[in-house]
Formats: structure tokens, C-alpha cells, sequence
């Protein structure tokens, strides 16, 4: 992907950069991202759009995929929109110096302090998932006599064709208002009626990882037939419509993702069409793709230690990172693929496990994977499109620091996110001040 490339003593180099030199530079585990590649799928959508004349988009990135201060700064220097789910998330741009009016502000359950703290930043819009939540935010406008602009998340039915943990548009979901049974309808009335929210559009998000269109086509076909019923019955003015993000990336060849105009065709003309259909005028049309801008360009270098062999059942390379860095593999089976990164041209004829570090049998990243013979203790593994929920899922189970992450680009690196040190991990622990029991 992107700038990976091999060179001719099999190492493999990200951005310019020998992973080799990366890892004796910033340690291991590492996540390597390769900013040209987030800047180039960035273009692929912004270009996407820009074939089709008379729209009005916005790209807004999921930070959830990957946030941090250096992510959310190339992103505004790309000149997208941001969606936060809470208010850490919130912070971060705000201190990365994103524009607030180009951020949205998701979640099922918005504190009373979070929804404060969006509009004390006087954010563009808050993407409003259930009832309390509206009324809540409509009381908060209303004592401080602001105005916000909102959107109301319904659930179409829609059920993605991904794994049950991240399909999320379907009609029992923990998300949004649902569409079939009125719900919807009458947020859209209590929304027209709050003097301090401007409803200006829908949302839905059907999932994530998708490799099909339908699921978006049909999102959009279910949002538009309502969106027609309440502008005739209730004045409602449809100013944008927001489908979500869930584009579909590659982990190993098994995933077969649509190039990102495909999706962005699909979903123009359908929203074309049916607008035509049902002669409403077109609204602005809104996306939020995390992993498909991040997941590829991200890269996880490890150190592998411990090797076993057990004969007639399996080889185990153990590994210095694991679930800690990367839970996706034991919490959704996902798959990734995997190189010895300074051995990349040898033979691969050896099948092994590769095994995290944690006290967890689950703890295995990668179930099946063909290797050299010859990668063993001190060698670097690479393994792929570890750029979205990976970070930003780390945990400290068995009170492992995070590792640090770089940006890599034309032959340079950056620290983006220091390695967290033993002390890091203490840090918010208050010790007992004795041992007797009245603590
Ligand atoms: N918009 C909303 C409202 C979302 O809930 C999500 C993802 C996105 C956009 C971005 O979806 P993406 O383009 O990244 O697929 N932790 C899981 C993924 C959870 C996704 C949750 N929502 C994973 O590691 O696969």
C-alpha cells in the first residue's frame, strides 16, 4: 500500500523510511503511519465528489478510527470536517486547532458537560440520537440563549453485511430514532418546534467495513421516502443528508473493498434520483469515513521473542505487542496480514501463530501466517492496515504502555505520540496513605 515498497536487502521501508531504522530509532511495538497515504485516500473522496457537478458535500473524518493531536491537524489541513463521539475526543480538536464550526458531535449518550463544552466551542452542528438528548440540548440553548444546528440520527433497518459488533443501522440498535415505527417523525416535529435547534438534517450510519453499495443506496432510499412524508406534512426542509461512513478497507486479500468512487457514485446518484423522484431539492450531502482514510496508511512493527514449536500442531511466534495494542483480532476475529520486515524477500515456508504478550489465550493476532524459516528471536514483524481502531482501542490490560506513534513521509519521521513510560502507568494510582483498614 502506498509507499511501502521492498528494497533490495529485503527490508521493508514505509514512507522513505527503513522499518528497521524506525524501530532502533523510536523501539517496538510501533504504529508507522504514512501520511501520503492519508492524504491520498483524502483525495480520492474529495475527488470522488468533485466529478459530479452541483453538489454540495462535506468529508467529515471519524476520529474515533484514530485520534490524536498530529492526526487531527492533517486533517484540518486538509480542509475536512471532524466527527468526535465524546468529549475527550472533543478536546483533542479543539487543541489541534480544528475549526469548530467544521466539527460534529455524535454519541448515544452526550453528557449534560460534554454537550456544554460543544457549545461553549460553538461547533458546527450535534448530531442529536435520542429524545433526552434533544430536549436536554434544547433546554441548554435555551439558558444560554444560543442557537445550535443539529441532526437527527434514525436508523433505517438497514442491516450492513459486516460483523454483528459494528453494524449499527438496523432497526434494534442502541443508536438513533427509529424510522418505521414514527419515532422519527415525531423528533423531526419536537426538533421544528425547539426555537433553539435548527434541524438541518438526517444521519444514519449502517456499519462499517462495507464492501457493497446497497446497504447505502438502500439507507438513502428508506431516509428520502420519509424526509418526503414530513415535508409535505410538517414543513421540514432537508438541508443535508449524512450517510455515515463504514467504507470498506483491505486486511488481506480476502477483502475485496469497492474503489472509493464507487461508493461515492452510488451514493450521489441514488440521492439524485430520488430526490427527483419525490421533487425535493437536493441537500448537501455529508459522509464520515474513519478506517478508509486511516486504516491502510497505518503499520505495526513488533520485536518477535519467544519462539515455539509444537510438533504436528503448531508454531507460536510470540511478539512484544498484542491485544493491548490491537484487540480487534480477539475481539472480532479480524484478520491482517503480516511480513517479516527484515527478511521480506526469503522464502516464506514456514506457517506460524503469531502471539501477543498478554495473559489471555485469545491473545493471538494473527491465527495463520506464512513466514521465512529464518524469522525468529529479534527479528521485526510487520503487520498491516493497523491505522484505524488500533491505537485508538489500545488498552493497558496487564498494565502495558501504549506504545509511541510516527508519521512518516518523504523520508522523515515524526513522533507523534511518546511511548508511555512505567511511571505514565502509575501516574493516576493514589497510593494508601497506611495499610490499616479504615482507608
Ligand atoms: N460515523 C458513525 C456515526 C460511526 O458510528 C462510525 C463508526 C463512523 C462514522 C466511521 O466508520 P468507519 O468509516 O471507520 O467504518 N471498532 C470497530 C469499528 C467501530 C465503528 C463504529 N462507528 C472496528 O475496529 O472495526
Amino acid at each position: 500500500f502506498g509507499t511501502q515498497e521492498i528494497n533490495r536487502d529485503g527490508h521493508l521501508y514505509i514512507g522513505g523510511i527503513d522499518t528497521k531504522d524506525l524501530a532502533r530509532e523510536f523501539g517496538t511495538p510501533l504504529y508507522v503511519y504514512d501520511t501520503a497515504l492519508i492524504k491520498d485516500k483524502i483525495n480520492q473522496f474529495k475527488k470522488a465528489f468533485d466529478k459530479h457537478e452541483g453538489i454540495t458535500w462535506q468529508i467529515a473524518y471519524a476520529s474515533k478510527a484514530f485520534s490524536t493531536l498530529a492526526m487531527i491537524q492533517l486533517v484540518n489541513e486538509q480542509g475536512l470536517s471532524l466527527d468526535v463521539v465524546s468529549g475527550g475526543e472533543l478536546f483533542t480538536a479543539l487543541k489541534a486547532g480544528m475549526d469548530p464550526k467544521r466539527i460534529h458531535f455524535h454519541g448515544n449518550n452526550k453528557s449534560e458537560s460534554e454537550l456544554a463544552m460543544a457549545l461553549d466551542a460553538r461547533i458546527g452542528a450535534v448530531i442529536v440520537d435520542n429524545r433526552d438528548e434533544l430536549e436536554l440540548l434544547e433546554r441548554m440553548c435555551a439558558e444560554r440563549d444560543q442557537q445550535i444546528a443539529i441532526l437527527l440520527r434514525v436508523t433505517p433497518g438497514i442491516e450492513a453485511h459486516t460483523h454483528e459488533f459494528i453494524m449499527t443501522g438496523q432497526d434494534d440498535s442502541k443508536f438513533g430514532f427509529n424510522l418505521a415505527n414514527g419515532m422519527a417523525q415525531q423528533a423531526v416535529q419536537q426538533a421544528l418546534q425547539a426555537a433553539h435547534l435548527q434541524l438541518i438534517g438526517i444521519h444514519a450510519h449502517i456499519g462499517s467495513q462495507i464492501f457493497e453499495t446497497d446497504g447505502f443506496t438502500g439507507a438513502i432510499r428508506v431516509m428520502l421516502k420519509h424526509v418526503n412524508k414530513w415535508t409535505r406534512e410538517l414543513g421540514f426542509a432537508l438541508n443535508v443528508l449524512n450517510v455515515g461512513g463504514g467504507f470498506g478497507i483491505c486486511y488481506t486479500e480476502k477483502d475485496r473493498p469497492l474503489p472509493i468512487t464507487s461508493y461515492i457514485d452510488a451514493i450521489v446518484e441514488t440521492a439524485e434520483e430520488e430526490c427527483a423522484r419525490y421533487r425535493l431539492p437536493l441537500p448537501a450531502l455529508w459522509i464520515e469515513p474513519g478506517r478508509s482514510i486511516v486504516g491502510e496508511a497505518g503499520t505495526s512493527l513488533y520485536t518477535v521473542g519467544a519462539a515455539k514449536t509444537i510438533p504436528g500442531i503448531r508454531n507460536y511466534l510470540s511478539v512484544d505487542g498484542g491485544m493491548a495494542d490491537n484487540i480487534r483480532p480477539s475481539l472480532y476475529q479480524a484478520e491482517y496480514q503480516a511480513i517479516c520486515a527484515n527478511r521480506a524477500l526469503e522464502p516464506k515456508t514456514n506457517k506460524v501463530a503469531i502471539a501477543g504478550k498478554c495473559c489471555e489465550s485469545g491473545d493471538i493476532l494473527i491465527k495463520e501466517l506464512m513466514l521465512p524459516e529464518t524469522c525468529s528471536t529479534g527479528d521485526l514483524l510487520a503487520v498491516f492496515s493497523t491505522g484505524a481502531y488500533g491505537y485508538s482501542m489500545a488498552s493497558h490490560y496487564n498494565r502495558i504502555a501504549n506504545p509511541a506513534v510516527v508519521f512518516v513521509e518523504n523520508g522523515e519521521a515524526a513522533l507523534v505520540v511518546r511511548r508511555e513510560s512505567y511511571e505514565d502507568l502509575i501516574r493516576y494510582d493514589v497510593p494508601l496513605k497506611n495499610l490499616s483498614p479504615n482507608i
